[in-house]
């Protein structure tokens, strides 16, 4: 039986340690062999908690000596370029977290690196995994809207009230909120719809932030609307808020027309989903069941996120899915392609907020 793929892993944050390393552990053919993040001691109690035998706070060094054959980069925004660049260089797998870099021209270098080096490669985009999102995809796919024409994206959270410096709302180092849930935004509405062709966008920023040592900071935006066109002739709308008092953490609504009928999906992260269907004119709307097979015998649980996490232990989606892929030897979906065309719809939002006007992505 061939070996097992060994994953090293860039960034140990709580995100790391409730969704990734438990999803990585759960492959039977993977050896997680090394940790690295900037705080050596978080790093060490990380790698303890999962067993992994090698702890780094050089990831440069941990590509070099850690022995893997796969990356996941799973730090801040602007340190996923060179991050990716150097395990792409070495010719290792990657797996990279959302949003690829901080601009598509970054992110089509990484796309080029990739396929010179002929490795594998994915991106975390959560949330397309989710089985009401998985469940709507098909629906679309199966033609229950028919001829699609709007899709509305809402991406409401609390993640950014805090007051306090976040490097994902200073512009030297994320594009804010539409970076960072824009990017998951837009990868829900390229899953339903396809390619986005044109964009008009308002940017805003609420919470005045101060800098990491409390100086004035060029902020980054904490809300995003944004007006989308899409290669299939439909429109979209697509909001974006860290600035919101959701009831829950955050809640993700989808809707979807189209001439046949529509499809929406309200997705609280807490309580969990509810999907409705109308299916024509005058109809009332109707609850619509997602397939239990799609949740892979996970057990209920109380809390949504909770759910899901598990499933992402059980089925081929996230850190699992880039594994399969490395074992099968084909690009799994999304990979960086996918990663940069999300990038260029971000680009042409922050174009389109300096100037004011429609801007083409490409
Ligand atoms: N896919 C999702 O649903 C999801 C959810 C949360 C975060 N993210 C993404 O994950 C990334 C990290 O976000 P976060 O909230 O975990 O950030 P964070 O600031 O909480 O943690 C970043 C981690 O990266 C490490 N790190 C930073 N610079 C480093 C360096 N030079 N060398 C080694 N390690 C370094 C830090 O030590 C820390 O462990 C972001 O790109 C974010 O968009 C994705």
């Amino acid at each position: 039986m061939a070996e097992n793929i060994r994953v090293g892993v860039i960034g140990t944050s709580w995100f790391t340690d409730v969704f990734h390393l438990p999803a990585l552990k759960s492959h039977p053919r993977v050896d997680v062999t090394a940790v690295c993040g900037r705080n050596r001691q978080r790093a060490a109690e990380i790698a303890g908690k999962y067993a992994v035998p090698l702890v780094f706070s050089d990831y440069r060094e941990m590509i070099e000596r850690g022995g893997v054959d796969a990356v996941l980069v799973a730090s801040p925004d602007d340190q996923h370029y060179a991050m990716a660049m150097d395990v792409l260089e070495a010719g290792k797998h990657l797996f990279c977290e959302k949003p690829l870099a901080l601009n598509a021209v970054q992110a089509g270098e990484m796309v080029q690196k990739a396929q010179s080096a002929g490795v594998i490669h994915g991106v975390m985009f959560t949330f397309r995994w989710t089985p009401e999102y998985q469940y709507l995809r098909r629906l679309v796919e199966e033609g229950y809207i028919g001829r699609p024409y709007h899709c509305q994206v809402r991406y409401l959270s609390q993640w950014g009230l805090e007051p306090a410096y976040n490097w994902r709302y200073d512009r030297r180092r994320a594009n804010g909120a539409l970076g960072d849930l824009g990017a998951h935004a837009i990868d829900l509405a390229r899953l339903f719809f396809g390619e986005i062709t044109r964009v008009s966008a308002r940017l805003d920023t609420y919470i005045q932030r101060p800098g990491p040592s409390g100086e004035p900071i060029d902020p980054s935006n904490d809300a995003a609307v944004l007006l989308l066109e899409f290669a299939n002739g439909a429109q979209g709308t697509l909001q974006v808020s860290a600035a919101a008092h959701t009831d829950q953490l955050q809640t993700i609504d989808v809707e979807l027309h189209g001439a046949a009928g529509s499809l929406s999906a309200s997705l609280p992260w807490q309580s969990g989903a509810r999907l409705m269907r109308v299916p024509g004119a005058g109809q009332p709307a109707q609850d619509l069941p997602v397939p239990e097979e799609l949740w892979c015998g996970t057990p209920p649980a109380d809390n949504y996120m909770d759910r899901f996490a598990q499933l992402l232990c059980r089925a081929s989606i996230g850190d699992r899915l880039f594994i399969d892929s490395i074992l099968s030897g084909s690009l799994p979906q999304p990979n960086l392609v996918d990663g940069w065309k999300v990038q260029q719809v971000v680009d042409a939002a922050l174009a389109s907020n300096a100037s004011g006007q429609w801007v083409e992505v490409h």
